[in-house]
């Protein structure tokens, strides 16, 4: 069983994936922290595009996913933190946008979740509309601007971040300017996907929704 959920920076699709995930006993892969780590490769690289191309063929990123634990390694190097870095942030939707990248990653995405014995629940932009487009449960997670910029915002000043709403809050609106408008992939609902408003909802109506959706569809279809 593949239950995607895709939507807009901040709309609490990573809790609430997690969450989903342990009600139905699936495994959780974060497709985002997949572009982070290939905007650590580009960061490296001095952020010059015809080397990335070259570094892209034999890259040593790898992608560890568990529920409590989303561990990202280049070679030896833990880079778990590192990815989640305000310099990270203002350059993940840049290299999202290039399509060799978008290929690898979508590459890496079916095999990660090929070779689960148990459900999966993935979490992205693009997810029902190009990687799973035959996924069993599609969702789709908005909430409004001022709601996921405050969410961010609080997530980032949880962890240590040294940020302010207003900085968190441009970076939410540039990622959703250039996800949503790139020519490849851009962040869609897609056409059979559910959309769930999440800014008036609490965590537990926001993870409902999704549980009991997709409890009543098996139901049904048994
Ligand atoms: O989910 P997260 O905020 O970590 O995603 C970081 C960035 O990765 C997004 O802003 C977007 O540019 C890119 N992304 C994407 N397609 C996905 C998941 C993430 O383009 N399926």
């Amino acid at each position: 069983m593949i239950i995607v959920i895709d939507g807009p920076a901040g709309a609490g699709k990573s809790t609430t994936a997690k969450e989903v995930a342990r009600r139905t006993e699936s495994d959780y892969v974060d497709s985002g922290a997949v572009y982070r780590g290939f905007t650590y490769l580009f960061m490296i690289n001095d952020f010059d595009k015809s080397r990335l191309t070259e570094a892209l063929k034999n890259h040593d990123l790898h992608f560890d996913f568990h529920i409590d634990n989303v561990r990202v390694t280049h070679g030896d190097k833990d880079i778990t933190q590192t990815i989640r870095s305000a310099e990270i942030n203002n350059r993940v939707s840049e290299v999202a946008a290039m399509p060799e990248v978008r290929d690898e990653v979508r590459r890496i995405l079916r095999e990660i979740s090929g070779d689960r014995k148990r459900g999966v629940v993935l979490e992205g932009r693009d997810l029902g509309t190009v990687v799973f487009p035959d996924a069993d449960y599609k969702f789709f997670l908005t909430a409004a601007p001022e709601a996921r910029a405050r969410r961010r915002f609080d997530e980032q000043t949880r962890a240590g971040a040294d940020t302010s709403l207003e900085q968190v809050r441009e970076n939410v609106e540039k990622r959703d300017r250039i996800d949503s408008t790139r020519d490849i992939d851009p962040l869609k609902k897609a056409d059979d996907a559910v959309e769930i408003d999440s800014t008036y909802l609490t965590f537990e109506e926001q993870v409902a929704r999704i549980t009991d959706f997709v409890r009543s569809m098996r139901t049904e279809n048994n």
